[in-house]
């Protein structure tokens, strides 16, 4: 039986910090409201030059180091991101240059803020299958250019990022259950509804979202999903070391561990200082904690996704 298992992991936040503060300069909101509201402190925004596969490169050739694995070496790249460089090519394929390599196979996985646990789900049914051997998979996001900077409902929420894991076949989990789910019913709930057309942006390229409902909706799936993948894995959640849920806001990360019964304790949150940073949230916090001696190899790990879409799904994995 072949499993994949994660062997590195890294991430990358551009150096610019916004506080909460600066919001309040400009907008009619304070950081009493936005912390009390989301969680949120800081967030980390790119400057113009830095693009989703420039985050990507700086937190992929981190988690190729802590893996010891040359970048040659991987076989399959799958990039998670909804604010890609271009509209083609990927950025999984940008990614790939700019790690000078050629020949692996490269996608881009759109599923918004579930998209590294989609991408990490497609990945391991590679290797499992055995086509890959080893890949990188990556979230990456520059959020910053899709909101709307004077819609204070929305651009104090999200932040800009990348993180990255290298995922390899071994004897033993590694991924134990992923699972993964989506209904397209609900785009309108949270969405940014344009398109490129004859040189002009049709419809608004600005995220809008129905907040009340977006969190209801990911309180509800997320609790759902990681009983659904426990199960799958045969096993309870009080065998959970870790519950990494994508980092939207700490009611929501508060509000699923406390239905699925974990203690506070077990749940990893960065929320408060990188923001939303959609498909980069997961990877980026699992690198923190890794890296923090907090996460240790043998920890059992369930990371879960929510977004547009909708979108949402989760993988337990032992570290
Ligand atoms: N500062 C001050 N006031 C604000 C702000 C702000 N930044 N944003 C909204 N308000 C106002 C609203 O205009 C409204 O004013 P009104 O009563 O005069 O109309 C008031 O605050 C209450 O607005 P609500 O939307 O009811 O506030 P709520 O308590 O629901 O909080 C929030 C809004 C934080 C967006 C919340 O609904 C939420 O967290 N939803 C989840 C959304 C989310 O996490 N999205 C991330 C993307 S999706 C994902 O990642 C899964």
């Amino acid at each position: 039986m072949i499993y994949s298992r994660i062997v590195g992991t890294g991430s990358f936040l551009p150096p610019k910090i916004v506080t909460n503060d600066e919001f309040a300069e400009r907008l009619d909101t304070s950081d009493a409201w936005i912390r009390e509201r989301t969680g949120i402190v800081q967030r980390h925004i790119a400057d113009e030059s830095q693009s989703s596969s420039d985050l990507a490169l700086e937190a992929s050739r981190r988690a190729l180091e802590a893996a010891g694995v040359g970048a040659g070496e991987i076989d399959l790249i799958v990039l998670a991101t909804s604010t890609p460089d271009y509209v083609f090519p990927s950025a999984a394929c940008l990614l790939q240059a700019k790690l000078g390599i050629k020949g692996c196979p490269a996608f881009d996985v759109q599923a918004v803020c579930s998209g590294f646990v989609y991408a990490l789900a497609s990945a391991d049914s590679f290797i499992r299958g055995g086509m890959y051997k080893r890949a990188l998979v990556v979230g990456a996001e520059v959020f910053s250019r899709i909101l709307d900077w004077n819609d204070r409902g929305t651009c104090v929420l999200f932040g800009d990022g990348a993180g990255a894991v290298v995922l390899e076949a071994a004897q033993h989990p590694g991924v134990h259950a992923t699972v993964l789910h989506a209904d397209g019913s609900q785009a309108g709930m949270l969405s940014v509804p344009g398109n490129v057309c004859g040189g002009r942006i049709l419809g608004s390229p600005f995220l809008q979202m129905n907040g009340q409902g977006v969190f209801k909706y990911a309180v509800k799936v997320l609790d759902e999903v990681a009983r659904e993948t426990m199960a799958a894995a045969e096993m309870d959640l009080s065998q959970i070391d870790w519950l990494i849920p994508h980092q939207a806001n700490v009611r929501i990360l508060e509000a699923t561990a406390r239905k699925l019964g974990l203690p506070q304790e077990r749940l990893v949150v960065t929320v408060d200082h990188h923001g939303n940073t959609s498909a980069a949230s997961i990877p980026l916090a699992l690198d923190e904690w890794v890296r923090a001696d907090r996460i240790r190899a043998g920890h059992r790990v369930l990371m879960q996704g929510v977004g547009g879409g909708f979108t949402w799904g989760a993988a337990l994995v032992t570290m």
